[in-house]
């Protein structure tokens, strides 16, 4: 039976919710589900933005025939060609045989590359900035190459000041019933999934990102509606705020993230002894041991906090398996604008220390901290002040790097959105380009 809800009086969410999926990709758990979202508009012409996974097919189809409500399918719009979007594009192509794919020629390629050479389509091929004309509605095409596959497009719709964002300001997590992110109290409890799709997914094209956020900015933009998690249609400032710092590898959070990798607990030690030794000094600390927690948590993680330690013991003369594997991932992840600092374990010959720097400090922009604890076995009772320094060295990075940011930067903030303009002086008629609020919400930095 079919489950739709209605996004605007002419739009019709009729994507579904997976909570079986195990791993997305293959490699992100998804505890909490996810969803994948299509949208039908129904002006003069009716359009399909993008389809589904193929996990959930037979309620897609049944979604699109009712909101459809027996009229013809004239256009699907492929903004996406990742299978999670686009599986049961065949199936619409099977149902629908009149309808017209509007796409790119990147994604045009993809669809035979998936589909095979022999399937035939009626193409509207479109570019950048190109538009279609719908009836009332009027949509424009801007590509977004990279976030997350190199075909990507999301769509304008200047009617209603709708952006369908396709993969962007998408999180992991069923809809549970809710569609739009101010029927949930997103921030309390999805921005952390939020934040771990957003780094997983594309956590690696900060740059792209940026350009895509370039051109959101330039149009007025009442509502988003992403291929994942909810639409927003309230405080979108906000979240667009989290994909600013996201997309420029600034940390949310000052504090420090401590990883490690012990086999018998030796390296564990240190790293509580040394988090514990923060938390005196009033930092703020999280911890995960590496072969307990997925990597795509330690990854959100990394992106989240502003100063991170990774311990580990030596293993095979290199860094222990599940370390080794973090490292590389957050490297693959483009990782930058960090300041780090390394504890090694090693009963005959410690190599992780130096291996570890090897892949962190080869990333762009991290402060290596000299100081760094190197254990034989266990931490001697004389090591104590190896931590302590460590702890100090930590510390003092911290308010160095804090006080000069202040002193250098002048500008004023958006209290909404949290925007800054840069400058001695804010122009009284100054609109905030995000979230569309004037002067008057702003302060100084
Ligand atoms: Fe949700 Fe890149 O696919």
């Amino acid at each position: 039976m079919y489950c739709t809800r209605n996004v605007t009086s002419d739009l019709v969410w009729v994507g579904a919710d997976d909570r079986r999926l195990a791993m997305f990709e293959g490699v992100y758990s998804v505890p909490d589900g996810v969803s994948y979202n299509s949208y039908l508009l129904l002006d003069e012409k009716t359009v399909l933005f993008d389809t589904v996974d193929a996990a959930v097919d037979k309620v897609f189809f049944e979604n699109v025939e009712h909101a459809l409500g027996g009229r013809q399918l004239d256009y699907v719009v492929v903004q996406h060609m990742e299978p999670d979007h686009s599986a049961t594009l065949s199936g619409i192509l099977l149902r629908y045989p009149d309808v017209t794919v509007v796409c790119n020629k990147k994604t045009e390629n993809m669809i035979y590359q998936f589909f095979g050479s022999g399937l035939k389509l009626n193409v509207l091929s479109v570019k950048e900035g190109d538009v279609l004309e719908t009836g009332a509605h009027k949509l424009t095409f801007l590509m977004a190459p990279m976030v997350h596959w190199p075909e990507v497009m999301v769509t304008y719709d200047s009617a209603d000041g709708i952006l369908f964002s396709a993969d962007a300001f998408g999180t992991f997590g069923a809809l549970n019933g809710a569609l739009f992110a101010d029927e949930v109290d997103f921030f309390a409890d999805y921005l952390k999934e939020a934040r771990r799709y957003y780094t997983n997914i594309v956590g690696k094209y900060g740059t792209q990102v940026q350009a895509l956020l370039k051109k959101a900015v330039a149009v007025e933009i009442h509502m988003i509606c992403p291929l994942h998690g909810f639409v927003w249609r309230k405080d979108i400032g906000d979240y667009v705020a989290k994909y600013q710092q996201w997309s420029r590898y600034e940390p949310e959070t000052t504090g420090v993230m401590i990883a490690y990798a012990s086999v018998y607990g030796n390296t564990e030690n240190v790293a509580n002894i040394l988090a514990c030794k923060l938390r005196d000094m009033g930092i703020r600390t999280k911890m995960f041991d590496v072969s307990v927690t997925a990597s795509s948590e330690i990854v959100a993680a990394a992106f989240e906090y502003s100063h991170l330690v990774f311990a580990s013991t030596t293993y095979n003369a290199g860094i222990f398996i599940t370390m080794d594997e973090l490292l590389r991932d957050l490297a693959s992840h483009n990782l930058q604008n960090r300041t780090v600092a390394f504890i090694e374990n090693g009963s005959w010959a410690a190599t992780s220390g130096k291996l570890m720097r090897e892949i962190i400090g080869s990333l762009k922009n991290m402060t290596v901290l000299e100081e760094s604890v190197s254990l034989k076995s266990s931490l001697a009772k004389e090591q104590l002040g190896d931590v302590e320094r460590l702890a100090e060295a930590i510390t003092a990075a911290m308010s160095k790097e804090s006080a000069p940011a202040e002193e250098k930067k002048k500008g004023f903030v958006c209290k909404i959105c949290g925007y800054v303009y840069e400058g001695d002086e804010l122009p009284a008629d100054f609109i905030c380009p995000l979230c569309k609020h004037g002067a008057e919400d702003f302060e100084p930095l």
